[in-house]
């Protein structure tokens, strides 16, 4: 059954694959070196689960993608008064690396553009340089479930051509907003944003904040949930720049993006997306990246303000009425992510039974989507000489018996009957 959900993102990420718009970050001289056409999705379930779709084992440089992360590191080391008394959480609706504070409070608007960015990393607490960036790479390892590593040609291209950066340092000492040497705190940012990673360690990272703090691939709690929350709230309002209205409304997922060409998309308590194509659109993001995480927006209903109940929680029961034919019941609202849980849990456990009933009584809304995954469970059953029968008494998954060849029962006892005469025979 993964392979369905596979194949489903495979034809969303194809969709977009010849649209060739935009440029390399060209500013930053060793970006401007990558292969434009590199094209990756990588989404990670609740539970760690991870989809990889296209060039998903290319790595890229993280650049503005680490903010929300070091960021989310400041809050949990000296707890959001101490973060708030430097850094607002206002959109800006300025370009990115805006040589600009706040003009009432002398602080940078938010800590997703670079102002903010810089001073966030000063916010780290250690007493060195090195001790600080330690403590950021170590954050972002955990938060990906494995080392990550420094790109060295980008940061020493980046370093030896930061002067508006510089600028933004120097402006942020003049106005006490930092409190170490521009410098140092610079280079410490410089090497957080060259930090190597894929798509599938974005859907990692996007999995920890979906599951509050907690990685799934690993089980390891990285931060706690208020930590995330706020994060979250300004990837919001502030992760894509000025283009976050667009974003809020198309997409409806906290997300945010760099001009190594990754965006990081979240949806709490549900999955985590990681999309990668370096060419980028005037305001910085990723021009394919922005178009797939639509698409998979629409197509998936990942809107974060359709609303479902957490998506593991999908399945409400699994019993065996005969040995050998198991039930999975479902209940509640099915959406992608909650018809990707029991598709996946089927398919784990298909040895374990001879035949499968899925009984979706108690479901009591599905999108097309999770439909289309349920229909495909006995589909894909089929094809491996293995009998599903569907438990679907209000017509809520095969409205239409012949659309799906699929016989639907009004009852588990039904279902279980005609299992049994089916494994007589
Ligand atoms: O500071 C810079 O300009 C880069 N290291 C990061 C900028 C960036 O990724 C903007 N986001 N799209």
């Amino acid at each position: 059954m993964a392979q369905l959900v596979r194949r489903y993102l495979d034809r969303i990420l194809d969709e977009h694959r010849q649209v060739t718009d935009g440029a390399l970050a060209c500013y930053i001289p060793e970006l401007a070196r990558v292969d434009p056409h590199g094209f990756a999705l990588s989404l990670s379930s609740a539970d760690g689960f991870i989809y990889e779709c296209g060039d998903a084992g290319v790595e890229f440089t993280i650049q503005s993608i680490s903010k929300p992360f070091t960021y989310a590191l400041a809050l949990d080391q000296i707890g959001q008064n101490a973060v708030d008394a430097k850094i607002g959480v206002e959109p800006s609706g300025e370009a990115f690396n805006e040589i600009s504070v706040d003009e009432a409070t002398k602080k940078p608007k938010n800590p997703m553009i670079n102002a903010g960015a810089i001073a966030a990393v000063s916010l780290i607490p250690a007493s060195t340089p090195d001790e600080r960036f330690a403590m950021i790479a170590e954050f972002y390892s955990a938060c990906a479930g494995r080392r990550l590593e420094l790109d060295r040609d980008v940061y020493s291209s980046e370093k030896a051509t930061g002067s508006r950066n510089r600028a933004i340092a120097y402006m942020l000492q003049s106005f006490g907003v930092l409190d170490d040497d521009p410098d140092d705190v610079l280079d410490v940012y410089f090497r957080q944003c060259s930090f190597n990673v894929t798509s599938t360690d974005l859907a990692r990272m996007a999995a920890t904040l979906a599951r509050g703090g907690v990685n799934p691939l690993t089980g390891r709690r990285v931060t706690n949930a208020a930590v995330v929350k706020r994060t979250l709230s300004v990837m919001v309002t502030c992760g894509m720049y000025d283009a976050a209205g667009d974003w809020v409304s198309a997409v409806g997922m906290p997300a945010k993006s760099g001009v190594g060409g990754g965006i990081v998309a979240v949806l709490p308590g549900q999955l985590g997306i990681g999309v990668y194509s370096p060419l980028l659109d005037a305001k910085g993001n990723s021009v394919r990246g922005v178009r797939l995480c639509r698409s998979l927006s629409e197509q998936l209903g990942l809107h974060f303000l359709t609303v479902a109940r957490d998506s593991r929680a999908t399945l409400r029961a699994v019993y065996e009425p005969r040995d050998g034919i198991r039930v999975y019941e479902t209940h509640g609202d099915l959406l992608f992510s909650g018809a990707e849980q029991v598709a996946r849990t089927v398919e784990r456990e298909r040895a374990d039974f001879a035949a499968v009933i899925l009984d979706v009584s108690r479901v009591d809304d599905i999108d097309d989507t999770a439909r289309e995954l349920l229909s495909g469970i006995s589909a894909a059953l089929r094809a491996e000489g293995r009998a599903g029968y569907l438990v679907d008494p209000a017509g809520i998954v095969i409205r239409n018996e012949l659309e799906y060849e699929t016989v639907r029962y009004a009852t588990v006892d039904d279902a279980v009957a005609a299992a049994e005469r089916d494994l007589r025979a």
